[in-house]
């Protein structure tokens, strides 16, 4: 895959978690050709995604592209060429901690056929090494109660509540 259709530089991604990946999957960056093959209807696991059209998602796509110190979205792809899991990490330049940066990770998807297979498990992991290598100091994340199994399994421990207000 030529680099320019891809978000971010593939030395960002783990060769452990590429190499820990079942047989004839492969995990990488987002590339501009992910809305043929299923990115969204991998969202959609998630909450209602929207009628996006293709050039929706091109510019969204190139806004992150353009930003892809901050913004680092990764999908796992099967065997069949299909997209069957996501996740973003986004890095945060803070003032405090010394000009620190946090990395939020944000919309970890995995196709409901393809669940149980350690997929989301390979996504955080590989968002995890990205946060590292970046320089984050810390990686955090908001999620439901049910999925905090999931969490801890990845490494992550409880801590803080999370709030919201709805615009
Ligand atoms: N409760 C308890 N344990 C769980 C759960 C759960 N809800 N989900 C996974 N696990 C366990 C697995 O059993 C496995 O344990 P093991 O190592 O002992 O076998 C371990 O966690 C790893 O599981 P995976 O196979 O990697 O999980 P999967 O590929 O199914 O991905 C995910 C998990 C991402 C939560 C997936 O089920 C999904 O897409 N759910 C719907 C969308 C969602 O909720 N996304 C997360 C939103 S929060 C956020 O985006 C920051």
């Amino acid at each position: 895959m030529h680099t320019s259709n891809i978000l971010f530089s593939k030395d960002l991604i783990s060769p452990k978690v590429q190499a820990a990946l079942p047989k004839g999957y492969s995990i990488r960056p987002l590339a501009n050709d992910d809305y043929e093959r299923g990115f969204l209807d991998v969202l959609s696991v998630l909450t209602v995604i929207g009628d996006i059209s293709k050039a929706q998602f091109l510019e969204r796509f190139h806004y992150l592209k353009a930003h892809n110190h901050e913004y680092f979205t990764l999908v796992i792809v099967s065997p069949e060429d299909r997209i069957v899991g996501a996740g973003t990490i986004f890095v945060e330049r803070k003032f405090i901690r010394n000009t620190g940066l946090v990395g939020h990770i944000e919309d970890i998807a995995v196709d409901k056929n393809q669940q149980g297979k350690k997929l989301g498990l390979r996504i955080i992991e590989a968002l995890k090494y990205i946060g590292a290598q970046t320089g984050c100091y810390k990686v955090i994340l908001d999620c439901s109660k049910q999925n905090i199994p999931f969490y801890e399994k990845c490494g992550f421990t409880q801590k803080e509540y999370e709030m919201a207000w709805y615009c």
